[in-house]
């Protein structure tokens, strides 16, 4: 599946406006990101928070580390500005925050010129993770670290097999292992990646409510296969009895997997130290 990015823009910019009154899984999820920083001892200088949306882990990040310069970057220009609104005159005076538009998989950045890259359930809307996570290590500086969290496979599973039933379009966007996530921090030669998984079951009245809050927060379903044009009364009716299936407590269930992870930059390798991935060694030599 393929993120169409335009599309992405457009629909993250549409929900700037409404983001903070619906991301409520997104804020307890940055919450509990931003406390694992309380158990890792660093003090970054230059921080860049990626797919930093309307700016509420910005905020916490600077708040954590007053003297850091803090990078809020995120595709939609719309999210920028909202996040910039929210600050402070001081801080603004005070200009630690610097707002950049662009795109995870193409940083506008020199190397090595971050200590830390945070990103808070953003990386799910890249097109390649590779890319994007060497892009990362590219900009760190050598012993910088990256935190992030992002969804699993089983995230909005019940909504996925609900439309499963009813046609061959996509509907839920595609989300990466936590295994492959792990191998691609080898491959891209971050060190000592991390990676832990958690799960939340948020409930809803109806399937309807569940869509009305994915739209607010701009979670579209973005990918190249999904269906044009207007989707039929009668197929979200079908949809909707799809789900039903799951309904539990008189309740409909939205599962959530949020997977974690952090590694770090490389330090500068010391002469005669080459480092071998165990990909490169399983490799037969041509
Ligand atoms: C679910 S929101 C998370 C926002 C924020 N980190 C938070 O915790 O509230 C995802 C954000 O990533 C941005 N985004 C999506 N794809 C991106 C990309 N390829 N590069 C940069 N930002 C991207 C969106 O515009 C959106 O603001």
């Amino acid at each position: 599946m393929k993120i169409d990015k335009h599309q992405t823009q457009r629909s993250f910019a549409r929900a700037a406006e409404q983001y903070d009154a619906a991301a409520v899984l997104q804020r307890e999820v940055g919450n509990r990101l931003l406390e694992r920083l309380d158990y890792i001892r660093v003090n970054p200088a230059t921080i860049l928070d990626v797919g930093a949306g309307t700016g509420y882990c910005t905020a916490l990040l600077q708040k954590k580390y007053p003297k850091a310069h803090i990078l809020a970057l995120d595709i939609a220009q719309a999210m920028l500005l909202h996040a910039r609104s929210k600050t402070s005159w001081w801080s603004r005076l005070r200009n630690k925050t610097d707002y950049v538009c662009a795109d995870a998989e193409t940083l506008p950045l020199a190397d090595h010129c971050v200590d830390m890259v945070f990103s808070n359930l953003t990386l799910q809307w890249v097109n390649d993770l590779d890319t994007t996570l060497r892009e990362f290590a590219r900009v760190l500086r050598p012993g910088g670290m990256i935190l992030f969290s992002t969804f699993g496979p089983d995230t909005l599973m019940e909504l996925r097999e609900a439309w499963q039933a009813v046609d061959a379009f996509t509907h839920v966007n595609a989300f990466i292992d936590l295994h492959d996530i792990g191998d691609t921090m080898m491959r891209v030669r971050l060190a000592e990646p991390v990676m832990d998984a958690e799960r939340f079951t948020l409930t809803y009245p109806d399937v309807y409510s569940l869509m009305r809050e994915l739209k607010a927060i701009g979670a579209h379903n973005v990918t190249h296969e999904r269906a044009r044009g207007l989707t039929g009364k009668t197929r979200i009716r079908r949809v909707e009895q799809e789900y039903e299936r799951f309904r539990h407590a008189d309740v409909l269930p939205a599962s959530y997997e949020v997977v974690y992870g952090h590694a770090w930059a490389p330090v500068q390798q010391q002469p005669g130290v080459v480092n071998i991935t165990l990909e490169q060694i399983h490799k037969p030599v041509a």
